[in-house]
C-alpha cells in the first residue's frame, strides 16, 4: 500500500526547525513519507509562529494558497506551533479548510492525530503538554541539515517581557537533562556531524532539575557547566543562541576562553538602550548593566563576534528613547543586528499601553538605525580582509554553482570558488572581499 505522505513547512525560529525535526522523525517511524512540496502531499502541516503580528499572517495566507491548489478537498491540513497553541479552535474559523490544531507540545502525537482523521473524524484539537517519559530524538535523516544540528536544551520562558507572546506560546520554561544533551551531542559526532547549536528561548537560564551529566565541570551556573560537557564530546564546533543578558555570567566566557570548540559567538538582545523602555519593556536590565556584559565579552581571551535583536517602537518610546537605542548600538559594535518594529500582541502587558507609534514612525526609525548598523557593519566585515577564518562548508552557493558557502566560528556568511567535494568539511578561507552580510576569499 501507498505511504500516506506528509509535508511540514517551517515558520519562526529555530526551535520550530527542531519541532519539525521532531515531528518528521515521529511520522516517519509511525509509517509515514515526509516530502519536499505541498502539491504532492496527503497532509501539509504549517508549523507556525506568532512573535509578529507578520508572520501570523503569513500561516493564514500560505493555507488559502494551498485551498487554492488543485489538489484542494483531498489534502488534510493542520496547523501546529505557537499559532495553534495560542489561538486554538479559533483557528478552524479562521480557516475552515484545516482539520488539526497541535500545539506546541503535542508534536509526538501528531501520527495519531492524523490517523484519526483519516479514519473520518473532522477536526482535532490538541493543546495539550508532553506526555511523561518523551524523550527528544531526533533520527539525522530528519535534520535540517547533514553537517549543522539544533540541540534544544531548555523550553519555554518564564521572563514575559510585556511584548512577547513566547511565554503564552511555549508555557513555563523546562530544561531537558544534561547527560540526555551529552549523549546527543556525541551520537551527533558518531554521524559525522561538524557543529551543533545549543538553542532555546534563553539557553543561559538552563537549570535542569537533576545535575545528571554536570559532575565534575567547572563553572557557576548550570550552563556553563553544561557547555563545557558538551565541549567535552569533542565536537569540533559548538554554538549557542539565545542569551538572555540578566543571566548572562563571567562563565559562559571563561568556558569560551579555555574551550576552543566553544565558538566566538554570542547573541545577546539588548531591545533598547534606553531605561525607561527596557523598565516598560520589563526586561529586568538596565543600559548599563547590559554594557558590562559587552565588555566582558570584548575582553575576552579570543574576539567573540556579538548580534543582537532590537526593538523600535515600543509604546511611547521618544526621540531621546530613540537615540540612547541608536547610542548603544553605536557602542556595541554589533556584527549583526535584527531590528524589529514593535508588533502589538493581543494580550501582551504592552497591547494596553498608551502611546502607540504609527508604521511611519517606526519606519523612520528602523531605517536610521540600520544606516548606523550598517555603517558599523561594513567596517567590521572590511577588517576581515586579508585574514584567515576557519569555514564549515554547508552547501554549493545560491548566485553560483562554482561557488561554495559556509559559516565562520564567529558566524559570519563565507563564500569562496570550491567544489561540492568540499561539503561537510572545516577549511580555511583567506578573505579578499566585504560584503554587507557576507565574505568572500580563496580557499587556502
Ligand atoms: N528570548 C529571546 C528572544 C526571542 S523572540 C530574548 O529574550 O532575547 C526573538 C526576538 O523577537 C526578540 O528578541 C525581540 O527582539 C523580537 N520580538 C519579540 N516580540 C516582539 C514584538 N511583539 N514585536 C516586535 N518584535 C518582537
Ligand atoms: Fe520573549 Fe522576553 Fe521570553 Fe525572550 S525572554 S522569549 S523576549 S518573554
Ligand atoms: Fe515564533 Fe514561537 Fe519561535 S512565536 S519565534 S516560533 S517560539
Amino acid at each position: 500500500m501507498r505511504k500516506t505522505s506528509v509535508y511540514i513547512e517551517t515558520i519562526g525560529c529555530q526551535m520550530n526547525v527542531a519541532d519539525t525535526e521532531r515531528a518528521a522523525s515521529r511520522l516517519r517511524i509511525a509509517g509515514y513519507e515526509l516530502v519536499g512540496d505541498s502539491e504532492s502531499a496527503d497532509v501539509v502541516l504549517f508549523n507556525t509562529c506568532s512573535v509578529r503580528a507578520r508572520a501570523e499572517q503569513k500561516v493564514f495566507n500560505r493555507i488559502g494558497e494551498v485551498r487554492k491548489s488543485s489538489r484542494h478537498g483531498k489534502q488534510i491540513v493542520g496547523v501546529t506551533g505557537c499559532v495553534a497553541q495560542l489561538e486554538g479552535a479559533a483557528v478552524f474559523d479562521h480557516a475552515p479548510g484545516v482539520s488539526l490544531v497541535v500545539g506546541t507540545r503535542a508534536t509526538d502525537r501528531l501520527p495519531k492525530i492524523i490517523e484519526r482523521i483519516r479514519r473520518g473524524e473532522r477536526r482535532i484539537l490538541d493543546l495539550g503538554e508532553r506526555d511523561e517519559g518523551e524523550t527528544w530524538d531526533v533520527s539525522p535523516a530528519e535534520r535540517h541539515s547533514p553537517h549543522v544540528a539544533f540541540v534544544p536544551i531548555i523550553e519555554g520562558c518564564n521572563k514575559f517581557c510585556t511584548y512577547c507572546i513566547v511565554p503564552y506560546s511555549r508555557g513555563r520554561e523546562r530544561s531537558r537533562v544534561a547527560s540526555e544533551v551529552v549523549a546527543e551531542v556525541q551520537r551527533l559526532l558518531r554521524s559525522g556531524f561538524k557543529e551543533v547549536h545549543l538553542i532555546g528561548q534563553n539557553v543561559n537560564s538552563y537549570r535542569p532539575e537533576t545535575e545528571t551529566g554536570l559532575e565534575g565541570f567547572n563553572g557557576a551556573t548550570p550552563f556553563s557547566r553544561l557547555l563545557r560537557a558538551v565541549a567535552a564530546t569533542g565536537v569540533p564546533r559548538i554554538k549557542f543562541t539565545t542569551s538572555f543578558p540578566r543571566d548572562f555570567h563571567q562563565d559562559i566566557i571563561a568556558a569560551i576562553d579555555e574551550c576552543g570548540n566553544l565558538c566566538n559567538w554570542v547573541h545577546l538582545p539588548a531591545q533598547s538602550g534606553s531605561d525607561r523602555v527596557l523598565r516598560l519593556m520589563r526586561r529586568g536590565h538596565k543600559a548599563s548593566d547590559y554594557m558590562r556584559r559587552v565588555e566582558a565579552i570584548k575582553n575576552a581571551r579570543r574576539k567573540i563576534s556579538l548580534t543582537t535583536d532590537i526593538i523600535i517602537g515600543f509604546p511611547g518610546e521618544t526621540e531621546k528613547d530613540f537615540q540612547a537605542t541608536v547610542q548603544l548600538v553605536k557602542q556595541c559594535q554589533y556584527d549583526g543586528i535584527y531590528i524589529f518594529k514593535y508588533s502589538e500582541r493581543k494580550g501582551t502587558p504592552a497591547a494596553a499601553l498608551l502611546g502607540k507609534l504609527s508604521d511611519s514612525e517606526k519606519t523612520a526609525r528602523f531605517q536610521a538605525l540600520h544606516g548606523v548598523q550598517q555603517g558599523i557593519q561594513s567596517e567590521i566585515y572590511a577588517s576581515y580582509i586579508g585574514k584567515s577564518v576557519s569555514v564549515l562548508v554547508e552547501a554549493v552557493s545560491t548566485r553560483s554553482i562554482e561557488d561554495v558557502t559556509g559559516h565562520t566560528t564567529c558566524n559570519k556568511v563565507v563564500n569562496f570558488k570550491g567544489v561540492a567535494d568540499l561539503i561537510g568539511q572545516i577549511v580555511h578561507v583567506n578573505v579578499t572581499t566585504a560584503k554587507q552580510h557576507s565574505l568572500y576569499g580563496a580557499l587556502v
